[in-house]
């Protein structure tokens, strides 16, 4: 029987889909019965994940426009029809005050966190939705709505994809929806150089006390993908175990304390 919740017959492309947040959605929207679409730079993580989820895989980066046509070209090859893309791939550098940053990398944020996502829509768009309907789940930030330290290049890229979310969904409707969700800290390798050493102090810091599962946010991802959300678009869903509301709860802003004193590798 096919519930609210349910994506029996549909496919979807899922990007950064080879690990974290983008593994769990994938598994998420495969769960729910859609077939996926993988993606991620390296090839034998892509690989594995197609593998492990039944679907396909393509090896590229969201940076190169060719490899977005490909995608789009290897799920309607495959599937005969793309129903859910999800742009969930990032980068979270250059990483460091804006004083130093070197515009060129500032430039390769943009192209991967916010022109990317407006490519692959639109070859989703041309292939198959723009007859035939959709929906399009962008991945962005709680730190979108706020600044941090020397997050610059990661927020200001995210704040676009927000807005190309909500631009997006007013020019698409009604065949395609359009909405994001924006993540709080969770547990995976793009935030390990935040939450290592520190999880249990962080998370209890939070008003839902632990800090994110990849599982947390691919659930709102595959809700908002799903027809349970059919008079939902340019909405952006907050999962965040509460710390948009933590100043009520407790004093700390432990996430802003490592971001001044940590840093990604490069
Ligand atoms: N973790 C958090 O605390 C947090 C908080 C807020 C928002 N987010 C957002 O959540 C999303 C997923 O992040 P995550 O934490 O799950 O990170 P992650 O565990 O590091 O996974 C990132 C995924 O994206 C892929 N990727 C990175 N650059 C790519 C590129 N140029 N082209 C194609 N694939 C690429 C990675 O594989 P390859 O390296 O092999 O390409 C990997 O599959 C991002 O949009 C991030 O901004 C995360």
């Amino acid at each position: 029987m096919t519930t609210p919740y349910g994506l029996e017959g549909r496919s979807a492309i899922v990007t950064g889909a080879s690990r974290g947040i983008g593994l769990a959605v994938a598994e998420e929207l495969s769960r729910a019965g859609a077939r996926v679409c993988v993606t991620a730079r390296d090839p034998d993580a892509v690989g594995r994940a197609a593998e492990r989820l039944g679907g396909v895989g393509l090896a590229g980066s969201v940076a190169d426009p060719a490899h977005l046509r490909e995608l789009t070209e290897l799920a309607l090859r495959e599937f005969g029809r793309i129903d859910v893309v999800v742009n969930n791939a990032a980068t979270n550098q250059p990483y460091g005050p804006l004083m130093d940053a070197d515009p060129d990398r500032w430039r390769e944020a943009f192209t991967v966190n916010v022109e990317a996502p407006l490519r692959l829509v639109q070859c989703a768009w041309r292939a198959w939705m723009g007859e035939h309907g959709g929906a399009v789940v962008n991945v962005c930030t709680e730190g979108a709505g706020h600044v941090g330290p020397n997050v610059g290049a990661y927020g200001t890229s995210k704040a676009a994809l927000l807005h190309l979310t909500r631009q997006l969904a007013g020019e698409l409707a009604p065949k395609v929806r359009v909405n994001s969700v924006s993540p709080g800290l969770v547990r995976t390798e793009m935030a390990r150089f935040v939450w290592e050493d520190a999880e249990d102090a962080l998370g209890a810091g939070l008003p839902l006390g632990r800090i994110g599962r990849p599982e947390d946010i691919a659930r709102a991802v595959v809700w908002l993908a799903s027809d349970a959300a059919g008079w939902i678009t340019g909405a952006d869903l907050l999962v965040d175990g509460g710390t948009r509301v933590r100043s009520a709860h407790s004093p700390a802003d432990t996430v802003h304390d490592r971001l001044r004193t940590r840093a990604p590798d490069a």
